[in-house]
């Protein structure tokens, strides 16, 4: 996502911390928040130091496994990846022999690569850099798959992240407890499951306008809505 998607994600999370979680989080972070620090895995990836965590932001897998393969292929894939790194990641967290600064980076790392993951167009094919070198026509302008879904439909809205992760709304107590208790290789899964639906509704040269906008901004929402609140569930098993 950009900014604002993982700005909304943060700030969806802060609602389902428990207290303790909150209270580590917060001395964490000191004065900022999770919406505040979501992009900072963004903004060091280029940087010498952090080179190598630029793939930590997608996984990318042939397209037409159904979930027993595509399980095992996640598992099983060497080179580093979202899923290994945000494994890491959190293993890093939850130990409380780390030092202060590494725990508040990798949980940097736990809430970006959490909104990564339910933006479908990351967990997706290599040939194409996730959608990113397919070139779209989208409400007039020159765009791509992936731009489109990082930051052009939400984009259209207009709205902040915290208007954003208000107007999203809450999913009700049953809905929750299923958005929750989904193994993380469903999470990944799911996206997967989007982006190969995504590939195929929006071949190269494809012109999309408000139509598609308003079939796919519910998908956008759902993805947003399901990443707060299992960035919270993270939080508060790493951090219990
Ligand atoms: N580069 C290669 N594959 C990518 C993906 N799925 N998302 C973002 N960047 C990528
Ligand atoms: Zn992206
Ligand atoms: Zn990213």
């Amino acid at each position: 996502w950009g900014g604002e998607g993982h700005r909304t994600v943060g700030k969806i999370a802060e609602r389902y911390l428990s207290r303790k979680a909150e209270r580590q989080v917060k001395q964490l972070l000191g004065t900022q928040t999770l919406a505040d620090v979501s992009t900072w895995a963004d903004e060091v990836r280029n940087t010498p130091e952090y080179r190598s965590t630029a793939p930590w932001h997608f996984v990318n897998l042939p397209l037409g496994l159904e979930f027993p393969a595509f399980n095992q292929q996640l598992k099983a894939k060497t080179e580093p990846n979202a899923y290994q790194a945000l494994n890491e990641n959190i293993r890093l967290l939850a130990d409380k022999k780390q030092p202060q600064e590494k725990r508040l980076i990798a949980l940097k790392f736990v809430v970006h690569i959490v909104g990564d993951l339910h933006q479908p167009m990351h967990i997706s094919r290599a040939e194409d850099k996730g959608g990113n070198e397919i070139q779209l026509q989208f409400r007039g302008e020159g765009t791509n798959l992936h731009r489109l879904w990082d930051s052009g439909l939400l984009n259209v809205q207009g709205l902040s992240y915290q208007q954003m992760a208000t107007n999203l709304g809450q999913p009700d107590k049953k809905q929750a407890k299923i958005w929750r208790q989904a193994p993380m290789e469903q999470w990944f899964f799911q996206s997967y499951q989007l982006s190969t639906k995504l590939y195929a509704e929006a071949l190269p040269g494809t012109v999309l306008d408000d139509q598609y906008y308003n079939t796919r901004i519910e998908d956008v929402r759902l993805r947003l809505g399901q990443a707060g609140l299992r960035l919270a569930e993270v939080l508060n098993n790493a951090l219990d």
